[in-house]
């Protein structure tokens, strides 16, 4: 059986960081409030010059060092991101330029919060299908270009940042002893468009619209989603919490973190929590989360990591895979 394994991961993050406190002249806020309702207390954003493209193809050719792998060895590039640098054309293909690459395909996808969910899938089925042998999946995100800079119940809320994975084809048994992406489940629901949206788009409003969030609303139901999407994932792969080593959640909010983890039974000390550092970088949250957690030591070759992720749409998602 066909298995996408993971052969490496990159992040890049914009120069400047913006702490919690900065806010504190522009709107009325504190420190205090977004670390307790939050766990933020710092976010990067990037500047002029710093895109979704640049930031990706930073994030790209990172992964691609870890793999020890050049732009000449990938086919597809599936990027995940609901900031691109342009309308059209696909962001992804401004990578794949930018990384000299002038052969294979390479597409973006919109989930916003759960894209990066999404494209890992994505790009699983096209290496199952035969379609792509090595894959480079980018989250990429500037949601400070969307935010309402005087709307303080989001302003506080978003950073910018990219991160991703090169997932290859690899030979499997078909048991969940196996490396690569062993299980997932994806869901969405356009009942919720309402509760977390951009007000603007260029088949309604001509623009590109600022980010509108009922926070209390989505935060109602993040918890129910986010464990039932899990759950499903756990019994594809007849696993449970315990036989988890990794869990790397969507970084959108640390009260919604450790009430999904306390939820489904996951030991805190398996948890990998960004939010503080990164603030809610969207599709970018996962693979930003990720890297740090390679980075450091602490996700190893053969650990069992799940990946889940819930935002605008709603669409929410989990994968489970064997690093
Ligand atoms: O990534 C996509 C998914 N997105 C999310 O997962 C976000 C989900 N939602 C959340 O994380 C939380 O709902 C928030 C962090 C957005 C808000 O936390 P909350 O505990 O749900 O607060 P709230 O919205 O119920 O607001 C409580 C109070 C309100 O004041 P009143 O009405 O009680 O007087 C808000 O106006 O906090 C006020 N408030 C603020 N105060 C200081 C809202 N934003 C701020 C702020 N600083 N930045």
């Amino acid at each position: 059986m066909i298995r996408s394994v993971v052969r490496g991961t990159g992040a890049a993050l914009p120069r400047r960081i913006m702490k919690n406190a900065d806010f504190e002249g522009m709107v009325e806020t504190s420190d205090e409030w977004i670390a307790q309702r939050t766990g933020i207390r710092q976010r990067h954003i990037a500047a002029d010059d710093e895109t979704t493209a640049s930031l990706g193809e930073a994030a790209a050719r990172a992964a691609l060092d870890s793999a020890g792998l050049t732009p000449a060895d990938i086919d597809l590039i599936v990027l995940a991101t609901s900031t691109p640098n342009n309308t059209f054309p696909a962001t992804a293909v401004e990578i794949q330029n930018r990384l000299g690459m002038h052969h294979g395909f390479a597409f973006d996808m919109q989930a916003v919060c759960s894209g990066f969910v999404y494209a890992v899938t994505t790009a699983d089925l096209y290496i199952k299908g035969g379609l792509a042998k090595r894959v480079l999946v980018i989250g990429s995100e500037t949601f400070s270009r969307i935010l309402d800079w005087s709307d303080r119940s989001t302003c506080v809320l978003f950073g910018d940042g990219a991160g991703a994975l090169v997932l290859e084809a690899d030979e499997g048994t078909g048991t969940i002893a196996d490396r690569g992406v062993l299980a997932m489940s994806l869901r969405s629901d356009g009942a919720h468009k309402d509760k977390l949206f951009v007000d603007g788009g260029p088949s309604t409003t001509g623009t590109v619209g600022h980010l509108r969030m009922e926070g209390r609303e989505v935060f109602k139901h993040a918890v129910g989603m986010i464990t039932d999407v899990i759950e499903a994932t756990f019994s594809q792969a007849g696993i449970t919490a315990a036989d988890l080593d990794w869990f790397v959640p969507h970084q959108a909010n640390k009260r919604i973190i450790d009430a999904s983890a306390k939820k489904l039974g996951i030991a805190e000390q398996k948890v990998v929590v960004t939010v503080d550092l990164h603030g809610n970088t969207s599709a970018a949250s996962v693979p930003l989360a990720l890297s740090v957690a390679v980075a450091d030591g602490r996700i190893k070759k053969g650990d069992l990591v799940l990946l889940e992720a819930m935002g605008g749409g709603f669409t929410w998602g989990a994968v489970l895979v064997r690093w």
